[in-house]
């Protein structure tokens, strides 16, 4: 009797199932109804009362192992297949996380800079970043060898001997692009000019050497400085919420005159704080000038504003350089 139920061990053993007729005829030959573990059972009535236990064991551990063999085949086979066709093991389990991309916060704020002086009235316009001398200072009423150029730590790309040869820098603001519109366009003109600048700056947690403006130009017959803070207030309302706290100072830019700038009220764990957000002024009549405009007829007004800091703001962002590291996990927390 023990001889026969190795017989049948060893003939498990060596059943070889590679595929699903294998498998099919693998458990007709053992775990079918007429199968032989089941008849091997049947023998167990003319087993002596006294070797039952030990027989019943041993066939126990032959059934056993019949079923395992079985399950283990069909995975293997199941998994296979699987390979093989490219399927899912199992559409039911969590899938990798995969993370959707997200825009920028730099990006996000100068969106919602651009859509409220989109409502305002104003186009989009855009220039080159590496500009000529003309277009950065002098057509902007800095004169030459002024200390005012000082203002803005320059990077010079090309410094030239030659008086008919213009130097060439990375912007150090938007600015030129008014040159060129207005070069360009016959007044009214009323745009922004979103855009990245440089300039020679340490690199530290507040200060980086290329950063974002977006500026803004009106001009046509009878602008005013009532319309400047006027549409500036309404800016900081928009950006900021109607509640806002605002003020504006008298400051100085070599492009406009009068120059100002304008504070909103930041609230923090310390209170608050005044925190200039922009500077602007009435475009300076030597401006026009250089353009060929004419100032007896037309006045206008600019601003210009960092994008960097109102999106620092906005997002409680401690460091600028954050900012331009391209690191994913700081990237992450931007989704909109
Ligand atoms: N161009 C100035 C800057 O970069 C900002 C500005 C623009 C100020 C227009 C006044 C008017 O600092």
């Amino acid at each position: 009797m023990l001889d026969k139920i190795n017989d049948i061990k060893k003939e498990i053993q060596n059943f070889s199932i590679e595929n699903e007729e294998e498998l099919e005829a693998f458990r007709l030959e053992f775990l079918s109804r007429n199968g032989k573990v089941q008849s091997m059972f049947g023998l167990m009535k003319d087993v002596p009362n006294e070797q039952k236990a030990e027989m019943g064991k041993s066939m126990n551990e032959v059934k056993n192992l019949a079923q395992q063999t079985f399950d283990d085949a069909k995975i293997a086979i199941q998994k296979n297949d699987k390979k093989e066709f490219g399927a899912l093991d199992d559409i039911t389990l969590p899938v990798e996380p995969t993370y959707s991309g997200s825009f920028h916060p730099l990006t996000q704020a100068l969106n919602e800079i651009k859509q409220i002086f989109l409502r305002l009235g104003f186009s989009i316009a855009d220039g080159p970043e590496l500009e000529d001398d003309f277009h950065n200072f002098t057509a902007l009423n800095f004169p030459p060898d002024h200390p005012a150029r000082d203002m803005q730590d320059t990077f010079f790309v090309r410094k030239s001997d030659d008086k008919d040869v213009d130097d060439l820098v990375l912007r150090t603001h938007t600015s030129p692009v008014q040159i060129r519109l207005m070069k360009e366009q016959e007044p009214p003109v009323r745009s922004i000019m979103p855009g990245r600048v440089f300039r020679n700056e340490a690199v530290t947690a507040k200060s980086y050497f290329q950063f974002n403006q977006v500026e803004g130009l009106y001009v046509n017959e009878k602008v005013t400085m009532g319309e400047l803070i006027e549409t500036l207030v309404m800016f900081a309302r928009l950006m900021y919420g109607s509640d806002v706290k605002y003020r504006v100072r008298p400051s100085y830019f070599p492009f406009t005159e009068p120059s100002m700038e304008m504070d909103v009220w930041w609230e923090n764990e310390k209170g608050g704080q005044w925190l200039e957000i922009l500077g602007a002024g009435m475009v300076d009549p030597n401006v026009f000038q250089s353009v060929g405009v004419d100032p007896e007829k037309y006045t206008g007004f600019a601003f210009g504003m960092g994008v960097d800091r109102i999106a620092m703001l906005r997002y409680g962002i401690d460091d600028i350089r954050l900012l331009y590291d391209n690191d994913i996990r700081f990237l992450q927390q931007f989704k909109s």
